[in-house]
């Protein structure tokens, strides 16, 4: 098997090639029930995830598999319409190395999205939340393994793993609150007793990706910015919307349009120096 780092070479080679040498400035995750965003921010076209070498396929409904390419105020920008997650089955490494493709391709800034469940009292369903730390519980870390040094240091350092510039722009331009997203594995909702504990940790929000990807981002030298669409109330049920994966989805798309106010701010307005 070739190493993780002849992998993610040959996926960004190929990609750099598909698209005549060009390189994303800003690369975006979409999470469930916010993959329209992609066309909707004036994508070019796209590619499949089957089609790009070592790409994981995202088997969840609401997580489409497709790579999209565009180009704004001459800034080009690559969209990942649908993640692959841990709970699928896959290892870290391999959910993680799309995001080690984006940055060896070029890519300086990620915009990652998510749906999560809301913990504190102070965030609720209908809220965009940017992400300002995180917990990570869900059990493991995607550095673990044999280091290979051109892909990154060992010890990452994620005092401030999420940008704190280009956050304190978009919470002042879109009046977002900011809050803690604790990661844990799923795919199982949580239970209220563990909501409680999450609670008592500090966390605001929780669900079930962005914090490995934000790891190896920063690993890879990539600003991370998290920006997470709150959905239902986390492990309760009492709000009348049973928590099941369609109500997420549901909700997650009523909220779709201001997520992609804020993404397409960032691909077109956000300064470079910004990122
Ligand atoms: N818990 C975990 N992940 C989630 C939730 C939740 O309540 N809502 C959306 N993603």
């Amino acid at each position: 098997m070739p190493s993780l780092l002849e992998r993610v070479k040959e996926s960004s080679d190929f990609l750099r090639s598909r698209f005549k040498g060009k390189s994303p400035l800003i690369g975006v995750i979409l999470g469930s029930g916010f993959g329209d965003i992609a066309r909707e921010v004036g994508s070019l076209g796209f590619i499949l995830y089957k089609d790009i070498p070592n790409f994981p396929i995202p088997t969840v409904p609401g997580h489409e598999g497709k790579l999209w390419w565009g180009e704004r105020k001459e800034r080009c920008f690559a969209i990942l319409q649908g993640r692959s997650h841990f709970y699928e089955g896959y290892s870290m490494i391999e959910i993680t190395l799309p995001i080690r493709v984006l940055a060896l391709w070029g890519a300086k800034l990620i915009i990652i999205t998510a749906s999560a469940g809301g913990v504190s009292d102070s965030i609720n369903p209908g809220d965009i939340v940017l992400i300002k730390d995180h917990i990570n519980l869900m059990g493991e870390n995607p550095l673990r393994g044999i280091n290979e040094p051109t892909l990154g240091n060992r010890f990452v350092d994620l005092s401030n793993a999420y940008d704190p510039k280009v956050r304190s722009v978009l919470k002042e331009k879109f009046n977002l609150k900011e809050g803690v997203y604790a990661a844990l594995s799923g795919p199982s909702y949580e239970t209220p007793a563990e909501i409680k504990a999450l609670k008592i940790l500090g966390a605001d929000m929780v669900g079930m990706s962005v914090v490995p990807e934000t790891i190896v981002a920063r690993q890879m030298g990539l600003k991370v910015v998290g920006i997470v669409g709150i959905t239902n109330k986390a492990g309760c049920t009492d709000e009348g919307i049973d928590i099941t994966h369609e109500n997420v989805l549901d909700s997650a798309r009523k909220i779709k349009d201001k997520m992609r106010e804020i993404i397409s701010f960032c691909l077109e307005e956000l300064s470079v120096d910004t990122i």
